[in-house]
């Protein structure tokens, strides 16, 4: 049964997740599962695919296990130990596999219709209000300034240089987070990103002029 499935990789997935400080908690899996769902349904794309990948999209992630193989395995591995079939396993590893973002100037991995789905969820979750607070979790985790004028912009072109970056929490928003709406995959991704890039413009707005003492 799809149900009981589902019921198994939410309940592996909310323990594995349960206490994650730097945004990409249990709850984001759930967040995202739900929104991915909503645009698999538009798209009509596997809704099964894209619900299973969603939950387990972020479980051994490459940017805080260090491994890019670690969380493909652990999907296939997972899913083929509960019953899932070969190809749906091997389908959701290979979403997971192409799925994150690694630069702004980093050619993207191709994915299916049901990866292109997920990963505009993925992103939505990242911008609009959540994404700002999930934005500074992220940043206070991994040490980084809130802000630092002097510190520029970077358009990061490899991988590495991504990861390596030492940037500020709010050059993070310039470097990724207002690029995605312009990434959106599908229309329906691209009609939900439209409100929260919006959000995420006045946001800095309003950060800059109480920076500079105009506010
Ligand atoms: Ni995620």
């Amino acid at each position: 049964m799809p149900e009981e499935l589902i019921r198994q990789t939410e309940q592996v997935v909310r323990e594995k997740l349960r206490n994650e400080p730097t945004g990409h908690d249990w709850w984001h899996a759930d967040r995202v599962r739900s929104t991915a769902v909503r645009i698999a349904r538009e798209e009509s794309a596997d809704a099964f695919v894209v619900e299973l990948a969603a939950l387990l999209h972020d479980v051994e992630d490459y940017k805080l296990s260090g491994s890019e193989e670690a969380g493909p395995r652990f999907a296939s591995e997972f899913l083929t130990s509960i019953g899932v079939a070969g190809e749906d396993a091997d389908h959701v590893a290979e979403i997971i596999r192409n799925m994150s973002f690694k630069g702004a100037r980093v050619a993207p991995a191709p994915l299916s219709l049901e990866g292109r789905c997920l990963q505009d969820a993925d992103r939505l979750d990242a911008i609009g209000a959540i994404g700002i607070a999930r934005t500074f979790a992220y940043g206070g985790y991994k040490q980084r300034p809130i802000h630092d004028p002097e510190v520029p912009v970077v358009a990061h072109d490899s991988v590495a240089s991504y990861l390596a970056s030492q940037g500020t929490t709010i050059n993070h928003f310039h470097e990724k987070l207002l690029l995605l709406r312009e990434r959106m995959n599908t229309e329906f991704g691209r009609k939900l990103a439209e409100a929260r890039h919006r959000y995420m413009e006045e946001f800095l707005e309003e950060f800059a002029g109480e920076w500079s003492g105009e506010r």
